[in-house]
């Protein structure tokens, strides 16, 4: 392509042949909007960092998915929230296909809330709309991720990672409710979906 250029004839170029000057200009300014989107893209991610403490999972924890169920943290009677000695919830949840165990779940507003979850088999996602809980469940891994609720509120938590033909229906619950009411729940009443 390179040897057209010095064999274009003089005068107005044919229908459809640019300059080689022309392409190189075009070249650049294509160059130029690409970086910008990156300087943008990566500013982004910056700033909501920074100030909406949205960051992936930083923490390595392995587990074995095959038995995951069967002993360790995340076996079913240790699921759901537990309250620690310094006052924080720690909720645990097992992601597969395709349920959240358990379904629903209930936090403390106004405290330290840590979600740890793991999945049985494929991956799947965690997302809570309009926070900073946002992360993918991988088996063979255990996803740590830090917030806290300064109001009571529900969430309805999509699983946001296909995972198979039932991922569309793969829903989970999570309640945000006033911490004096939580602290007067059962152990029942903090993994149930039914109104308290
Ligand atoms: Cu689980 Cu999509």
């Amino acid at each position: 392509m390179a040897d057209s250029s010095s064999s274009l004839p003089p005068g107005p170029l044919p229908d459809g042949i640019v300059s080689p000057q022309v392409v190189a200009r075009t070249e650049k300014r294509w160059i130029m909007a690409m970086a910008a989107m990156l300087v943008v893209m990566v500013a982004i991610i910056v700033v909501t960092g920074v100030t909406g403490a949205l960051h992936p999972a930083s923490n390595v924890e392995i587990v074995d998915p095959q038995t995951v169920h069967l002993k360790g943290e995340f076996v079913e009677s240790n699921l759901g929230t537990a309250i620690e000695t310094d006052g924080s919830a720690t909720v645990r949840i097992v992601a597969e296909t395709y349920a959240f165990v358990p379904h629903c779940v209930t936090v403390p507003a106004g405290a330290p809330v840590k979600f740890r979850l793991t999945s049985a088999d494929v991956v799947h996602g965690f997302l809570l709309p309009h926070t900073n809980v946002n992360t993918m469940v991988v088996p063979g891994f255990v996803a740590e991720v830090r917030t806290s609720f300064a109001e009571p509120h529900e969430y309805a938590m999509p699983c946001h990672e296909f995972c198979g033909l039932g991922h569309h229906a793969m829903w989970a619950h999570v309640s945000v409710v006033p911490k004096e009411r939580f602290a007067n729940m059962s152990s029942a009443e903090r993994t149930s979906c039914a109104k308290q």
